[in-house]
């Protein structure tokens, strides 16, 4: 898309989140800091302001966004939620979690948002900037992560205006996101609860909750069946090195991403190196991912070699980001 905005910079304060809000409630993109990556949010209920989002990304195609609340009740307005959906949403939001439920008959989110399906996704966020923003707009916000369609995630403000300045109206900061992965996604359509995408809340803590063991839909390795969350196109996150998954060698042309104790062999020519969690903590890897993966990118490196991350807890969404940065980009 051609460059046609001067995009505002924003504070995360009153002053900025009421500029925000009326930017947005006269049907503008404005990015925003959530725990878990920067958004490109928009007016869920204004087909046109929606329609502005696929265009400042450069999707493909129309797939069907989140619509963010700022409390439950927000999100039972839009979505029908089964004893599942309500146990689900009682553990674990605000938080990390995406539910993709009925829709309801009073929603107000568009079908441009929901891409015309009979369901819709919900978020209620836990960051207090998106969560004002909400309250001021007092509309549910649509809003993928806040890059270029296929690209790396934003995890800072800066992110944001290195992948978007002159394509959105404004930049809400709200520091670094906690989290650092995208919102687990599950669906309660009717029967058992489904995983649609691995992100920031672990399938373990899911499970606990529920009680039993979750059906697995999210194709990570690209199964040739449509994926049920149409979003989930196998090559995603894609830097502009190629990344090797499981190295146990770093190649002199290569940058390494370590995690834990490692030292590779080849470590000391690497380009450059950049460890997740020299301690081993999978939370601590998910909030360092992105950030390390654009700055590894940026070196110039031909290449990004990973080596070993366990894919329980965390690590599950981890290696499902990484699989699908090293996939073939078609
Ligand atoms: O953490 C997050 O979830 C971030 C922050 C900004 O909230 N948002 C995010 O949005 O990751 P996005 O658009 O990048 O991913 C939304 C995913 C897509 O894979 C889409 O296909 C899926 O949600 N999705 C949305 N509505 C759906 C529906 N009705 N049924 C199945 N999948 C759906
Ligand atoms: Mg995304």
């Amino acid at each position: 898309a051609p460059a046609t905005f001067t995009t505002e910079m924003l504070f995360g304060d009153d002053a900025g989140i009421a500029r925000a809000a009326t930017l947005v409630r006269a049907g503008a993109c404005v990015a925003l800091p959530t725990e878990t990556v920067y958004g490109l949010a928009a007016d869920a209920t204004d087909a046109r302001a929606v329609a502005g989002i696929y265009e400042a990304k450069g999707r493909p195609r129309f797939n069907p966004l989140i619509a963010h609340c700022a409390d439950f009740a927000g999100a039972v307005r839009e979505g029908v939620f089964d004893a599942h959906a309500r146990r689900l949403a009682e553990a674990f939001w605000p938080g990390p979690l995406t539910l993709v439920v009925p829709l309801a008959e009073t929603a107000r989110v568009s079908d441009l948002a929901r891409a015309g399906l009979p369901s819709i996704a919900l978020r209620v966020p836990d960051h207090p900037v998106a969560t004002a923003l909400l309250r001021a707009v007092d509309r549910p916000l649509a809003a993928p992560s806040a890059n270029p369609s296929g690209r790396i995630s934003p995890t800072e403000a800066a992110h944001v205006a290195h992948d978007m300045a002159g394509r959105i109206a404004a930049i809400l900061d709200g520091g670094e996101t906690r989290v650092g992965l995208e919102s687990t996604i599950i669906a309660c359509l009717g029967g058992a609860p489904r995983l649609l995408r691995p992100g920031g809340v672990s399938r373990e803590a899911l499970e606990a909750v529920l009680g039993f063991a979750l059906a697995d839909d999210s194709s990570a390795s690209g199964a040739p069946s449509a994926p049920v969350a149409p979003g989930m196109l196998t090559s995603h996150y894609a830097p502009r090195a190629r990344v090797r998954l499981n190295a146990e060698t770093i190649e002199p042309d290569e940058a390494a991403l370590l995690f834990g104790t490692v030292s590779p062999r080849g470590i000391d020519e690497a380009v450059a190196a950049r460890n997740l969690s020299e301690s081993g903590d999978l939370r601590e890897a998910a909030a360092n991912l992105f950030g390390a993966m654009r700055a590894l990118d940026e070196t110039g490196a031909a290449g990004i070699a990973v080596t070993p991350i366990p894919e329980h807890g965390l690590g599950a969404a981890i290696m499902d980001r990484l699989r699908r940065a090293a996939a073939d980009r078609g």
